[in-house]
């Protein structure tokens, strides 16, 4: 591993089997939660049962203890944008809900969420889903060497706003290996050609968050949930990855092959 000018961590090979090993888990426990994910169930429940799974596994939480949360996962319910705090809040039908979880093993960090839809969806809350998850898997596709960041967050904001949805702006993705958050930020939006340019090695999240309405946020008074302000849904993926010799592995695919939006 060196670091290089721009301050990022370059891996070597011998590190890919790490983060293979975390991904594998943090998106493992997203397929074997998404039949947790109905009417009647709370938040906190779903939290519980991830937190099972990753002790079974021998990892740990990435979040549980981080600047003082105290959970497994975040649970983000329709205009809750990210950071959503698992409660005793219940699930019901029609919601949106997205689940983001990072585990660590052996020391390599795994940081992967989805969306899942419980029962009917309405055509407005399927189109969002599916316009987010397409616009993560665009910037996924300029990920190769000699590319910059910014041409993936111009492919992620490009193709939203064609959309006519939003990219949220005050939250971006993240280098991470042996840490959680690392440089660079990686933004969701930008001009092409702009930002550090991707070398082999580098490792990061790209977690695009969309909203149907206006991009602006706000924080609620428990320091974490993050709601439109507008109060228009938001949905969100995100991927952990490797930039490889000729473009990219993802190291967060769902192993069961369970491809989403998965409706309940
Ligand atoms: N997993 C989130 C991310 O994608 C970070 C959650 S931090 C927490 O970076 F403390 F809110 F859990
Ligand atoms: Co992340
Ligand atoms: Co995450």
């Amino acid at each position: 591993m060196h670091i290089n000018k721009n301050g990022i961590r370059i891996h070597d090979k011998g590190s890919f089997m790490g983060m293979r090993n975390a991904g594998n888990l943090a998106a493992n426990i997203l397929d074997t939660i998404g039949e947790l994910v109905v009417p009647g169930k709370s938040t906190e429940e779903i939290d519980i049962a991830i937190n099972k799974i990753i002790e079974k596994a021998n990892a740990k939480s990435a979040t549980i203890g981080y600047r003082g949360y105290k959970h497994a996962s975040c649970i983000s319910l329709n205009h809750v944008v990210c950071h959503g705090i698992p409660s005793t809040k219940i699930i019901k039908n029609g919601d949106i809900i997205n689940i983001d979880v990072t585990v660590i093993v052996d020391g390599w960090y795994g940081d992967t969420s989805r969306m899942y839809a419980v029962g009917a969806l309405n055509r407005k809350a399927e189109r969002l889903i599916k316009i987010t998850h397409d616009a993560l898997f665009k910037g996924i596709e300029k990920v190769k060497p000699g590319n910059t960041f910014g041409d993936i967050g111009n492919a992620i904001q490009t193709y939203v706003e064609a959309n006519r949805m939003s990219v949220v702006k005050d939250f971006c993705g993240h280098g991470l290996g042996t840490v959680f958050h690392a440089p660079p930020n990686v933004l969701h939006y930008g001009a092409k050609g702009t930002g550090p340019v991707l070398e082999e090695g580098m490792f990061f999240t790209i977690e695009p968050m969309v909203n149907i309405g206006k991009p602006e946020t706000k924080i609620l008074s428990d320091g974490w949930t993050a709601v439109t302000r507008d109060k228009s849904l938001s949905a969100q993926f995100e991927h952990s990855l490797a930039v490889t010799a000729d473009g990219f592995e993802i190291f967060t695919l769902s192993p069961s092959n369970k491809f989403y939006p998965t409706i309940i």
